[in-house]
C-alpha cells in the first residue's frame, strides 16, 4: 500500500524490525526464542538471553522489550513519538505540510505550513498592541489581555496560500503533494469576531474597506473588503487549542475562512478603516493574476474549490489488490457537497465518500475503494461546493485564466500509477 513508501522514507535509524540476513535484529531473536519456548529449558534459555538484553545498554529506543523496563515519566509539553518522521520542507521563507504523512482533517500545528515575508518575528505579548483606527468614532488601542476578555468563539478552517499549486501552471512541477498543495494547512481557530472589535471603535457609515498590517520586519499590509470580514472574519489568539505558533501570527493574527492566506495578517497589530482599498505594495506589485489578454485580476480573494488525492500520491508506491483513495477537498466559499474519483484519467467518474464532519471553508476528506490491477491508471478527484461550482479540469482553467498567472490555480489534479506501482505527478 502508498504508506510502505511512508515507512520507507520515514524510517528510524535503527529500526530493529530490519536488519541483514548476518546481523538478525534483536526483536526478531527474540520472538523466535520465545516461540521456541515451549519446553522450560527453553523459555529459561529465553529468559537468560533477555536479561542480558536488558543488563546491556540500550542502544537505540525501541530495542528493549516494553513490558520489561519502565517507560518515562510524564512531561510538560508532550512530543511525538521518536519514530515519527513527517516533516514540513522548508525554504526561504515557506515550509510545506506533508499532508501525504496526515490523516483527517486536522494539521498537527507543529506541521502547518509557513509563509513569510521576512522572517517569524519575536514578540514579547504583554508588549503587543492592536491599534484600530482611520474611519471610526473613537481610535482604539487594545492589548492582548483585553482582546481575549471579548466573547470569542472557535471554528475549523482552512488556510491556503493563494500561490498553492502555482508551479503546475506550467508543467507538472512538484514530484509529491507536499510539493504541489503543500501550501494548505487546517486547524480550529479562536478569536474574537472582528465585527465585536469595530463595534467597540464605531465603524463609521462610509468605512467599505479596511488595511491589516502585520508588525514583522515585512510589514505585510493588505486591504479587505470591510462587509463580508464583518460577517466571518476573526482576530485570532489561539490555534488547536493552545496559543498561535509563532509562524501563524503570535500573539495574534486575522482569519478570514475561505480567503487567500496573504490576507489572514500574522502578528496583526493594525486595522485602518477607509472608504477605498489601500493599494499597497502586496496587492499591486503581487498577489494579482497576470490575464492572457494583459490585464490583472486583483483582490481575488477568495479560495475556489480544490481537492486533490493525498494517497496514493507522488513518491509514494502502489502494491496491486485493494487500496483506499484517500484525499482532502475544500472550498473557499463554503461546503463541499460532493467529491467523484477516477481512476481513468477522467473518462469515468464515481461518487467518493465524505467522512464527517463536512464543514464550510474547511478542509474535508474523501474516501474511495479502488482495486489497484497492474495496470496503468491515472487518479484524479473533483469536488463540488454548495455554490454548484465544480472543480474544473486543467485544460478549462487554462483556457480562461492562461499560463502567465501564479496565483489561484485549483485544477484537477491527476496522479499517473505505473505499471511498477510508482505514482508521479501528470498533466492529462
Ligand atoms: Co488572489
Amino acid at each position: 500500500m502508498a504508506h510502505d513508501e511512508q515507512a520507507r522514507t520515514d524510517r528510524p535509524p535503527d529500526d530493529s524490525a530490519t536488519g541483514s540476513p548476518d546481523n538478525p535484529p534483536a526483536a526478531l531473536s527474540r520472538r523466535a526464542l520465545l516461540t521456541g519456548a515451549a519446553s522450560l529449558a527453553g523459555f529459561t534459555a529465553a529468559q537468560s538471553v533477555l536479561s542480558s538484553l536488558n543488563a546491556a545498554p540500550i542502544a537505540s529506543p525501541g530495542q528493549e522489550d516494553p513490558t520489561r523496563i519502565p517507560g518515562h515519566p510524564p512531561t510538560p509539553y508532550g512530543q511525538r513519538s521518536a519514530f515519527e518522521r513527517a516533516a514540513r520542507l522548508a525554504g526561504a521563507a515557506s515550509s510545506l505540510t506533508p499532508l501525504q504523512a496526515l490523516h483527517g482533517i486536522l494539521t498537527p500545528s507543529a506541521l502547518h505550513f509557513e509563509r513569510h515575508h521576512n522572517g517569524v518575528p519575536v514578540i514579547e505579548p504583554t508588549r503587543h498592541r492592536l491599534l484600530v483606527h482611520g474611519l471610526v468614532e473613537q481610535p482604539m488601542t487594545f492589548t492582548l489581555e483585553e482582546i481575549t476578555r471579548f466573547p470569542s468563539r472557535s471554528r475549523l478552517a482552512f488556510i491556503e496560500c493563494s500561490g498553492n499549486s502555482g508551479g503546475e501552471w506550467q508543467t507538472p512541477a512538484g514530484r509529491t503533494v507536499q510539493e504541489t498543495h503543500g501550501l494548505f494547512s487546517t486547524s480550529e481557530w479562536t478569536g474574537v469576531p472582528l465585527a465585536l472589535l469595530l463595534r467597540e471603535a464605531g465603524a463609521k457609515p462610509e468605512a467599505t474597506w479596511m488595511l491589516a498590517e502585520g508588525s514583522d520586519a515585512g510589514a505585510m499590509t493588505r486591504s479587505i473588503p470591510l462587509a463580508r470580514a464583518l460577517e466571518e472574519a476573526l482576530i485570532c489568539y489561539a490555534q488547536n487549542g493552545e496559543a498561535l505558533r509563532p509562524e501563524q501570527g503570535y500573539p495574534l493574527r486575522l482569519l478570514l475562512p475561505g480567503w487567500e492566506v496573504n490576507a489572514n495578517i500574522k502578528w496583526l497589530r493594525r486595522l485602518k478603516l477607509g472608504a477605498a482599498p489601500f493599494m499597497t505594495r502586496d496587492e499591486t506589485a503581487h498577489y494579482t493574476d497576470l490575464m492572457p489578454d494583459g490585464t490583472a485580476r486583483q483582490f481575488t480573494l477568495d479560495m475556489d474549490a480544490k481537492s486533490v488525492i493525498t494517497s496514493p500520491s507522488g513518491g509514494q508506491q502502489v502494491r496491486a489488490g485493494f487500496v483506499e483513495i484517500r484525499g482532502l477537498a475544500w472550498s473557499g466559499r463554503g461546503r463541499i457537497t460532493r467529491v467523484d474519483v477516477s481512476t481513468d484519467g477522467g473518462h469515468t467518474w464515481r461518487q467518493a465518500q465524505l467522512d464527517d464532519p463536512v464543514l464550510p471553508k474547511c478542509a474535508t476528506a474523501f474516501r474511495f475503494p479502488w482495486r489497484w490491477d497492474g495496470q496503468e491508471a491515472i487518479l484524479q478527484s473533483r469536488c463540488t461546493d454548495e455554490t454548484g461550482y465544480v472543480q474544473p479540469t486543467r485544460q478549462a482553467l487554462v483556457s480562461v485564466r492562461g499560463i502567465n498567472s501564479y496565483y489561484h490555480y485549483n485544477a484537477i489534479h491527476s496522479w499517473l500509477v505505473t505499471m511498477d506501482g510508482a505514482v508521479r505527478n501528470v498533466h492529462v
